[in-house]
């Protein structure tokens, strides 16, 4: 089935095609309003060398999203396979934000941000640009700094609706 009978595409029936394509899973992390917020997510994507740019594509709805917009700023920690229960807590609907970073070992980038210890590769960002896109915004921003973790284990991968690993 790809469509409706009203012609638009079912959004659960997208959901599962999108879910076949297997992608890797980060964490980013911001600091506003008085606390840190942190979000799991696989909308990460590099965008340009020239300059050096990524996205996220972040939900409106999601605490994360005006944090950001208010900071300015956000780091992403790619995540390896061992952090899978990271993954899902800041997944969790209705978590905590004060104390949120307290199960999650991590130090903090020059601006502030949370960058989670035992990931693959940490890259801080400054946003340059906000594209409204749905019920999402698309989230460009400057990479201004990265780090390769010191393990160079498994990746942490989201396939199918669950969490797998890679290799
Ligand atoms: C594997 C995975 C990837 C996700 N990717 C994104 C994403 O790229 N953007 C997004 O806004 N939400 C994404 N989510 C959903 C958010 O992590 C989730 O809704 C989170 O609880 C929102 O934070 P909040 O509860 O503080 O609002 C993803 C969830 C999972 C499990």
């Amino acid at each position: 089935m790809t469509a409706l009978d009203d012609g638009t595409v079912d959004a659960d029936a997208y959901r599962h095609v999108m879910g076949r394509l297997a992608k890797g899973v980060a964490v980013v992390t911001t600091t506003a309003f008085g606390h840190d917020h942190a979000l799991t997510a696989d909308s990460v994507t590099s965008v340009s060398l020239d300059p050096v740019l990524l996205l996220i594509c972040v939900d409106t709805d999601a605490r994360f999203h005006d944090a950001v917009l208010e900071s300015r700023v956000f780091g992403v920690s790619v995540l390896a396979a061992s952090q899978r229960g990271l993954a899902a807590w800041f997944a969790t609907p209705g978590r905590p934000v004060p104390g949120q970073m307290d199960r999650a070992p991590h130090t903090r980038a020059v601006t502030g941000v949370p960058l989670l210890t035992g990931a693959l590769a940490t890259v801080e960002c400054s946003v340059r640009d906000v594209h409204p896109a749905g019920d999402h915004s698309i989230i460009v921003a400057a990479v201004d700094r990265f780090s390769l973790g010191g393990d160079p284990g498994a990746a942490l991968v989201h396939f199918r609706g669950q969490y797998s690993t890679l290799p």
